[in-house]
């Protein structure tokens, strides 16, 4: 009893400055897929290269977010709407004791956190060595009678009927499962600091395969749902965390993601709206109107995907139509087609280099968002500027690089989100 006891308090003992000091808040760099610190770095591919790729990648992510968010706004389970292959944002995590670096896919997409573990049957040939559950003390597999494996969209118990199983299916045919278990993971921090957190619930991989890049080695998931590591993490960091995330044409300086006090976007310039939060994992807002130049196209309460992983802003294609037609009045410049089809509004701008593009401001529930040609045009080629909002139907994604260059707040026991133009390469 007593040693039961000491065993516990020296627990405590090693636990407290741990939570405490992920409660003071921390920051983790973000990694882009395509900055030189990314394992996915191709530095044979130029900007433009890296963008219609991007794009090429929104198009198909919006497939299956569209999927995810029907079945799940008519009550049935789905399954984690995203493939690893839409990584667009990475970050580095030490999992377990000794720690094994890897380098995992950030999605505020889904939920579960998971990573390949040894042994890995059928695993996509990866380059970082794979993590080792048995050469881990912190390890331990969870039991299939576990509140926590009761989260998973589909538990499944072990044939020796002890260990919780999970298993996602991705709409493209990719799969992984493997054991539900917990461990310790240690983040990076800002200023070189390790933060480290015990008892973490993820999904060890010993069966993945499909279209996954060879060199990221997991998803950490940070949507709206119980396996996601905000929900895990919870009141240590008052269930907050923002990103700020640097212009694409910026390689040289990461964006940041940051927990708990350091995600509170303050200051004169913050609005917020609420988060809709019916979903299960996607968040949320209400998308009111647009306008361009003081003239509002009117948008019919529309609820829209505010995500990590999607590149361009995908609207209803009505509501592209009217923007396309404001926007082509204001821009005196000769039109051009992509000829791969995924913009639908480009302009040739050999002839006028500094063409200024007008704002568009995009009206959520209580927050005007004046969004520059920064967040709205990118650059197809040379000569060519593109719109990188794109039409699909029965889907509205507000895209990363709409959110360049803002401070963007998720608070989810206020509900709400929070907005606050920045520097991202400052701050
Ligand atoms: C990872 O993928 C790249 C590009 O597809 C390929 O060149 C490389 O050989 C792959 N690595 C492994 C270990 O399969
Ligand atoms: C999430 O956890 C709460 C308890 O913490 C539980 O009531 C709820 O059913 C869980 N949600 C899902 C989808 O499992
Ligand atoms: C039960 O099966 C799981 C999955 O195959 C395995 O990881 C675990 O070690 C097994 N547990 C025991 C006690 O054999
Ligand atoms: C950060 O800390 C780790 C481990 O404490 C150390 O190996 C590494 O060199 C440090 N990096 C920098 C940039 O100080
Ligand atoms: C938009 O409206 C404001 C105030 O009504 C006015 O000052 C401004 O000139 C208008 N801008 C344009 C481009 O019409
Ligand atoms: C863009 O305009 C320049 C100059 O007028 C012209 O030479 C070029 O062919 C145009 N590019 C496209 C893709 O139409």
């Amino acid at each position: 009893m007593a040693s039961t006891s000491l065993a516990l308090f020296s627990l405590l003992l090693l636990l407290l400055p741990l939570l405490a000091s992920a409660k003071g808040g921390f920051s983790i760099e973000l990694i882009h897929r395509d900055s030189p610190k990314s394992p996915l770095h191709d530095p044979s591919k130029t900007l433009f290269d890296r963008v219609r790729e991007d794009a090429r990648r929104s198009i198909a992510r919006a497939e299956r977010l569209r999927h995810a968010f029907s079945l799940a706004a008519s009550g049935d389970t789905y399954q984690s709407p995203v493939i690893p292959d839409a990584a667009i944002y990475l970050m580095e995590v030490d999992v377990g004791t000794p720690t094994n670096k890897i380098f995992a896919i950030v999605d505020t997409g889904s939920d579960l956190i998971w990573t390949d573990c040894k042994p890995c049957k059928d695993c996509y040939p990866q380059e970082a060595p794979l993590f080792d559950p048995k050469k881990s003390s912190t390890y331990r597999d969870i039991s299939c009678r576990a509140s926590t494996c009761s989260y998973l969209p589909e538990p499944a118990c072990s044939t020796n009927g002890s260990t919780c199983q999970y298993t996602y299916n991705y709409a493209d045919g990719s799969h992984t499962s493997g054991n539900l278990a917990s461990e310790t993971f240690t983040f990076r921090a800002a200023g070189n600091r390790s933060v480290k957190i015990p008892k973490v619930t993820f999904g060890c991989s010993h069966d993945s395969q499909g279209t996954f890049d060879n060199s990221s080695a997991g998803i950490v998931g940070l949507g709206t749902g119980n396996l996601s590591l905000v929900s895990q993490l919870g009141s240590v960091i008052d269930k907050k965390f923002s990103y700020c995330f640097v212009p694409h044409t910026e390689t040289s300086v990461s964006s940041k993601i940051s927990f708990g006090a350091n995600a509170v976007v303050s200051g004169r310039n913050v609005v917020s709206t609420p988060l809709l939060g019916q979903l299960e994992t996607l968040y949320t807002v209400s998308l009111q109107s647009l306008t361009v130049d003081n003239d509002s196209i009117p948008v019919n309460s529309f609820a829209v995907i505010i995500d990590s992983g999607t590149t361009l802003t995908i609207l209803d294609p009505t509501l592209v139509q009217s923007l396309e037609q404001k926007l082509t009045k204001i821009i005196h410049l000769p039109r051009v087609q992509d000829p791969e089809g995924t913009f639908s509004l480009c302009f040739n701008v050999s002839k006028n280099p500094k063409e200024q593009f007008p704002d568009i401001t995009f009206l959520f529930d209580g927050a005007a968002l004046t969004l520059s040609s920064l967040n709205t045009f990118v650059r197809y080629d040379e000569n060519t500027v593109c719109l990188a909002i794109v039409a699909q139907d029965d889907l509205g994604v507000i895209g990363n690089i709409a959110q360049q260059n803002f401070h963007i707040g998720y608070d989810l026991d206020n509900q709400r989100l929070s907005f606050a133009p920045a520097d991202c390469t400052k701050s």
